[in-house]
């Protein structure tokens, strides 16, 4: 076979040791310090209720400061139902328990696939395999796409049809936001004045990428990585991080810090997409993922992008004689490209374009 079985399916068959494909150089290697305590990090945390509410600006000027010292935030009484999110969860952990004969059907190379089932990063590149499976899922045009989603376990197109409507919805709520934030349209007395702005067309029709993630209990979590440090490629991140295994580490003021998820709440992040887009002042900032000794850990990506054909660039009104732009355009298509040939190391594809 073409295609590497990945780590649930080496898992499964017993494993005492982690195999030498999975071992990082010295360097590269996480530093797990039993008492990780110290390390852990409280993300600034975003009230959407509030968001909503008479105190939007104040709110927005916090969620300006997350984007810019962070690229990350937590964000709670966000709406969408915990039934919805269950769901989700429920299908995914499901998919990933399915006879490997049956996961494997949805392997491909083609990394436009609107499904696919892979392992690792990038198999194709990668030196050293992360210990992570994943299913990828494209939701746009969803007509288009749902025919292709996995028919088992019964109930996962259901579930991946109403949970990527209502992330859509709520993403399309942030980019207003954040829109606001930056200075690019007035903030709304009341939040439907603004739907005309010109923007809003063009991230309606974006893409959208729903990922599960399945990370195995591994035998030597130190020597490998669920994820190597990487920064998401697109707009923003709407990731539901597994709520009782933390495993996610972002890079903050120079240390890798353990994510401490609250529940019912949503990590969001800021991605290389909006980092260009707003000349630099709001961070895709890296982030890796830890493996656990004993328990496996799952969670749930809504990657959010600008459509495929769209120019990637620093908003125009962004940029000015004191504010030079800081970023050569480009197209999505070129950061499939570039994703899809060269092996992952950090932020080298945003580095890249500066
Ligand atoms: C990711 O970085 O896309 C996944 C993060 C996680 O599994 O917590
Ligand atoms: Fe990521």
């Amino acid at each position: 076979h073409e295609y590497h079985e990945g780590v649930k399916q080496l898992c499964d068959r017993g494993l005492a040791k982690v195999p030498r494909k999975y071992i990082l150089p010295a360097s590269e290697r996480p530093f797990i310090s039993i008492k990780d305590g110290a390390t852990n990090l409280k993300l600034p945390v975003i009230d959407l209720a509030q968001m909503q509410g008479p105190d939007r600006i104040h709110t927005l000027k916090s969620l300006s400061k997350a984007c810019e010292e962070y690229g990350f935030f937590q964000l709670i009484n966000h709406g969408i139902a915990s039934e919805s999110v269950l769901n989700m969860i429920q299908a995914a952990r499901k998919f990933f328990e399915l006879p490997f004969e049956e996961r494997s059907k949805y392997m491909s190379k083609d990394q436009s696939a609107p499904v696919r089932y892979g392992t690792s990063f990038n198999q194709n590149k990668d030196s050293v395999f992360c210990w992570r499976d994943f299913l990828k899922l494209s939701c746009h045009p969803l007509s288009d796409v749902l025919p292709s989603w996995p028919s088992s376990p019964a109930e996962l197109r259901q579930a991946v049809v109403n949970y990527s409507k209502e992330t859509k919805s709520l993403y399309l709520i942030l980019v207003k936001a954040i829109l606001e934030s930056l200075g690019l349209v007035e903030t709304a007395k009341n939040i439907d004045e603004n739907d005309s702005c010109d923007h809003l067309k063009e991230f309606e029709d974006g893409s959208q990428l729903i990922v599960a993630n399945c990370y195995p209990s591994c035998p030597e979590p130190d020597l490998t990585l669920g994820m190597p440090p990487h920064s998401d490629y697109g707009f923003l991140t709407l990731l539901l991080p597994d709520e009782e295994v933390k495993g996610l580490q972002i890079q903050h003021e120079g240390k890798w810090v353990t994510v401490e998820p609250i529940p019912n709440s949503f990590v969001v992040n800021v991605g290389d997409h909006l980092e260009i887009f707003s000349n630099g002042r709001y961070r895709s900032v890296l982030h890796r993922v830890l493996v656990n000794p004993f328990k496996s850990r799952i969670s749930i990506a809504s990657l959010h992008s600008l459509p495929f054909n769209s120019m990637i660039r620093p908003s125009p009104k962004l940029i000015n004689d004191a504010n030079p732009g800081r970023y050569m355009d480009t197209d999505f298509a070129s950061f499939i490209e570039y994703m899809a040939s060269h092996e992952h190391k950090n932020k080298s594809f945003l580095e890249s374009r500066r």
